[in-house]
């Protein structure tokens, strides 16, 4: 089914939402702002950029954190082709129950993002890829061990972790706190370039190699 704000020439037209997330999106912005932090679902160019560090080969354990409705969740289920482990992490039951119908192959947690390493331990796992679809907010530390921290220490030695910001926001105190605790936590930090096709246009931070 295609949303009609979904046509060609909307702005949303390059997120181009599946079904009704459209207004899953915006009822659920407008309900709770700072965690939803956008009004549409995030394009499938910005998530094939997202899903990039994922290895083309071998058994990947792979873990999204704020999947939402899934933007990120099906490209990284594309590139995985049945390979490896996904595992998902969403706060918003209901998403994660949408989710969960959806992505059969996806081990949906509806949990929040700072129990990550709990989460991972129960399944006896690390991850070797970890991709945030998280809002700034989520960033906030809790129990004094930024998320950021958190992320690094769920990875294996070579790992890797993207994130994904707003353009319009780079330089605000938020993305410059960020993008400083990247650097903290990893050896590489590489930023993309603004992903155009997307409302609104996005960038990418490539972390790798988490820091002992
Ligand atoms: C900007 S949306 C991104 C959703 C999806 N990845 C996309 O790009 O379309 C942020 C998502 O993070 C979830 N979220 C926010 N804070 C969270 C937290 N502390 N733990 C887990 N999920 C969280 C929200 O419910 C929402 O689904």
């Amino acid at each position: 089914m295609t949303h009609p704000a979904n046509g060609a020439g909307s702005p949303l037209h390059l997120n181009r939402p599946r079904g009704r997330d459209a207004w899953r999106f915006a009822r659920q912005f407008f309900r709770s702002p700072m965690t939803t932090a956008s009004l549409v679902p995030s394009s499938s160019y910005l998530a094939e950029r997202m899903v990039a560090p994922i290895p083309r080969t071998g058994d990947p354990a792979v873990v999204e954190l704020g999947a939402g409705t899934g933007a990120f969740t099906a490209a990284a289920q594309r590139v995985l082709g049945g390979r490896g482990t996904h595992v998902a992490i969403e706060c918003n039951r209901e998403w994660a129950r949408l989710l969960a119908s959806r992505y059969p192959g996806v081990d949906v947690v509806c949990a929040d993002a700072h129990d990550l390493l709990d989460v991972l331990a129960a399944r006896g796992m690390r991850a070797d890829v970890v991709i945030s679809g998280l809002p700034w907010a989520a960033y906030w530390p809790k129990d004094k061990q930024p998320l950021v921290e958190l992320v690094a220490d769920s990875l294996v030695e070579r790992g890797s972790f993207t994130q994904f910001s707003y353009a319009w926001s780079r330089w605000a105190p938020p993305a410059r706190r960020q993008h400083r605790e990247l650097r903290e936590n990893f050896e590489e930090t590489v930023v993309s370039r603004t992903v155009m096709r997307n409302f609104p246009p996005a960038y990418v931070y490539f972390a790798r190699r988490p820091r002992a």
